[in-house]
């Protein structure tokens, strides 16, 4: 997403393929100790044969590891319902720069003993150590999935299905995620998906997870049937089964894959108030005319986070122009974050500032130089280049 991984100019890759091994699983409290190598579809398979589930999925869950996940602090699709990795990760392993092997690797819900250095680690994308195992919550397996895909008749309708379902799902609503009509144009054009209802300007996919199926799909129908008869939602369909449920996620997951067919992307991750976050997809239409192919809008709305995204023949110099530093301007103006999940990197470093104050950065920079004098750890990546 930000090229935080990929070498630039004179970088070495260290690769943690190999340190793949669960190293214990507790039954009870759900606590997964791994090594940074392990793949995170592999481990949901894994913790859920045990009847638990992993805090975070998202659409690279085949060969994204947890590591990574890790340093990136990833948010995906369950963010809503379990949190950043800040509050599941509960201790990590770290070679630090020096070659030093800092073991915070427990397991303890709570530890109140000085400062929480595993927090450092989480979400440096590599930048202050690499880390070598982790050790995760993981809560128990939902006995009941739903999952309905609605269509909206504007954006106001997605915002009000959602304070709807919040109120009427309460605990067992697990993600809200939403996506434009041209974000459906792409899936169904460019992968041949089907769209499961009635053409409409928004879709939202709506699921719940919980622990008895009757009582899940008869808050599910309340929410529905109001949902319907107000006028938020025009159309719906809803699916428990397997098969299912992955055919509509699937719609929401492969937008990035649908994008990459469609021509070069700009792609900006941005936390806004939600009330304001599609203004912004909006007036960029208005703003780059015909000079993009496609500008949508998608993403974890209960999170408040926007996927912009637009598209161009190929790599358009007076586009970019009039895209940066427009977007951050306007992501500044709200209080927002410039880069909601997916890191700083290499393209992002640079625009750190719109979003934290410079004694912010200075302290970053200080942390970078205390834990890595030499520089070698992921150089040039996540903060700006020093003048
Ligand atoms: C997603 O939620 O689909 C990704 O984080 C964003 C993307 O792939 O553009
Ligand atoms: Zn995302």
């Amino acid at each position: 997403m930000v090229g935080g991984s990929v070498p630039v100019f004179d970088e070495i890759i260290l690769s943690t393929t190999l340190m793949n091994r669960v190293i214990s699983f507790n039954s009870v409290s759900g606590t997964l100790v791994c090594q940074a190598g392990c793949v995170l579809e592999e481990l949901s398979r894994y913790v859920e044969e045990r009847g638990f589930v992993m805090p975070l999925d998202l659409g690279a869950k085949g060969s994204c590891h947890i590591g990574g996940n890790v340093a990136t602090n990833a948010g995906g699709l369950r963010f809503l319902r379990y949190g950043s990795l800040h509050g599941t990760v509960l201790g990590l392993e770290v070679v630090l720069a020096d070659g030093t092997v800092l073991d915070c690797l427990t397991s303890l819900r709570k530890d109140n003993t000085g400062y929480d250095l595993k927090q450092l680690f989480i979400g440096s994308e590599g930048t202050l150590g690499v880390i070598t195992a982790v050790s995760i919550q993981c809560p128990p397996k939902p006995r009941a999935v739903n999952v309905a895909f609605l269509g909206c008749p504007g954006f106001a309708e997605v915002l009000q299905t959602f304070s709807s379902g919040k109120e009427l799902l309460g605990e067992i609503l697990s993600a809200y995620e939403f996506m434009d009509a041209e974000c459906m144009w792409l899936v169904t054009h460019h992968l041949r998906l089907a769209s499961p209802v009635q053409e409409s300007p928004f879709y939202v996919l709506v699921e719940t997870s919980g622990s008895r199926a009757g009582h899940d799909s008869e808050k599910l129908s309340d929410f529905l049937e109001q949902a319907l008869s107000s006028g938020l939602v025009t159309d719906g369909t809803v699916a428990t089964d397997q098969t299912r449920l992955k055919a509509l996620w699937a719609l929401r997951e492969r937008i990035s894959e649908a994008l990459s067919r469609d021509g070069y992307v700009y792609k900006y991750d941005l936390s806004l108030p939600t009330e304001r976050l599609y203004d912004l997809v909006s007036d960029l239409r208005a703003r780059l005319g015909s000079q993009a192919k496609h500008v949508v809008g998608y993403g974890h709305l209960g999170d408040g986070n926007l996927h912009l995204n637009v598209t161009s023949e190929a790599f358009s110099p007076s586009l970019l122009a009039d895209l940066e530093p427009y977007v951050y301007e306007w992501t500044a103006r709200q209080r927002g974050s410039v880069s909601a999940e997916h890191g700083l990197g290499f393209k992002k470093r640079g625009v750190l500032s719109y979003s934290k104050p410079p004694e912010a950065l200075r302290l970053m920079q200080q942390l970078k130089a205390l834990l890595d004098p030499k520089g070698i750890l992921n150089p040039y990546k996540t903060l700006p280049a020093q003048a």
